[in-house]
Formats: C-alpha cells, sequence, structure tokens
C-alpha cells in the first residue's frame, strides 16, 4: 500500500505539473520525508514549482527540515497545522503560494483520520471554496475494499493513537462533488493513469482520483 500509493502521488504531481501545468501545491498530511516527495516530483518537471507541507505530526516537524529542499527557482515551505483547521492552514500558505493562481491541493492518505463524510466533506468545502477556478484536489486513501485489510485495520485501530477509518471507494468518491473528475475518476490507485509511470505496483486496497475546480 505504502509502495502503491507512493507511485500514485509521484504520477499525480508528474501529471499536474506536466500535463496540466500546475505550479503550486498545498500538501496536507505530508508524512515523513521519503523518496520522491511532492517538491522533488514537481520541481523535477517544472523548477519553478512553489510547495507547501502541512502536517501536526511533532515528528515529521523534527524532520521537515529534509522537505526544504528547493531549487532556486521554486520554494517550499513547512506548515505545524491541523487539516481541521483550514483558515489557519490558508493564511500561513498565503506567503508562499499566490492564492489567487491555481494551487493542487493533495490530501493523500490523510482523511482516513477525519471519521465523518460531513467533517471531510467541510473541510474540501472550506480549503477548495478559498482556491481559484483551475484548482484541483488530488486524493487517496486506504479503502475496505478486501476482509484483510478491514481487519488489519480494525486491529491497528484498537491500540491507535489516530485511528484510520477504510471507506468503500464510493464513499470516497462522493468527497469529490462540484469538482469535474479527471479520467480515469477515483480508482485503485495503482489503475490510475499507469503509463505515467513510476507503476511497479499493480495492486494496493487504496482509491484515489484527481478532480478540478470548474
Ligand atoms: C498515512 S500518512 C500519509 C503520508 C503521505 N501523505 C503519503 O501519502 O505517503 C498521514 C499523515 O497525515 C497526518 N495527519 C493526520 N491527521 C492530521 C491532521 N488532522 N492535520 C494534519 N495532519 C494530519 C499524519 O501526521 C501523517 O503524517
Amino acid at each position: 500500500m505504502a509502495r502503491g500509493s507512493r507511485e500514485f502521488i509521484i504520477r499525480g504531481v508528474t501529471y499536474l505539473a506536466g500535463e496540466v501545468g500546475i505550479r503550486q501545491f498545498l500538501d496536507v498530511g505530508t508524512g515523513l520525508p521519503t523518496a520522491s516527495n511532492t517538491h522533488e516530483v514537481a520541481q523535477r518537471v517544472a523548477p519553478d514549482s512553489r510547495i507547501v507541507y502541512v502536517d501536526n505530526d511533532p515528528l515529521v516537524l523534527t524532520h521537515a527540515r529534509a522537505l526544504l529542499t528547493s531549487t532556486p527557482e521554486g520554494a517550499t515551505d513547512y506548515i505545524d497545522a491541523d487539516l481541521r483547521d483550514p483558515d489557519a492552514i490558508l493564511r500561513e500558505a498565503a506567503p508562499t503560494l499566490d492564492l489567487n493562481k491555481p494551487v493542487a491541493l493533495m490530501l493523500m492518505g490523510i482523511l482516513g483520520h477525519v471519521k465523518s463524510d460531513d467533517e471531510v466533506r467541510s473541510i474540501i468545502g472550506r480549503l477548495m471554496d478559498a482556491l481559484p477556478s483551475g484548482s484541483y484536489l488530488a486524493q487517496s486513501d486506504g479503502t475496505n475494499t478486501s476482509p484483510e485489510m478491514v481487519a488489519a485495520q480494525d486491529q491497528y485501530n484498537e491500540g491507535a493513537p489516530l485511528p484510520y477509518c477504510v471507506r468503500s471507494p464510493e464513499r470516497i468518491a462522493s468527497f469529490y462533488e462540484g469538482l469535474e473528475m479527471i479520467p480515469p475518476g477515483v480508482v485503485r490507485v495503482t489503475d490510475w493513469r499507469p503509463e505515467i509511470g513510476p507503476h511497479e505496483i499493480k495492486h494496493a486496497e487504496c482509491f484515489g482520483g484527481v478532480g478540478r475546480k470548474p
């Protein structure tokens, strides 16, 4: 799942920076720095890309320096903030991102941490409302698409300080209401535009997609 969803991030960011021409990314729920972080992928395609990372985990904050290695033409910043406080995210992102120009909002593997569908819709709505037409939402999350995945997640959640809710693909797709889905829509991440590459992982219990604000 980790590798399949990372490959989806790489293909999604490559698509947005390349084919679409997006130059600004707001990556909420960044996670620990790893291989092919959002700014590395985007700036490989377009060195002038500007990326703001957001997470509320102190451990991610400790390692954030590894995310602040921008090209000279572009910019990266890290904000220690909570997804549930979109106003703070937008306020603190504003010095780095021009919120009058299209932004790709990335919510990768984070919405499962918000149990209520209504709250997810409200958070996405508040963030997307603040972004102009031509902005994008790119998202992925673990799904309840196999009994093994559901059992593993239940077991994890018993002792987890931060439980994660695996949803059905249909529930995830409903979060894109009001956005134009980019083909192939909300699908298993391993089936999303494999031709862009990389595409080593062929199956993961994780669905995602990319939608455009009209
Ligand atoms: C499963 S990881 C995903 C990391 C990365 N986006 C990826 O897809 O590889 C989820 C991340 O979301 C962060 N997170 C969870 N709830 C959050 C919240 N309410 N506000 C900000 N970050 C949150 C966690 O700290 C964690 O780093």
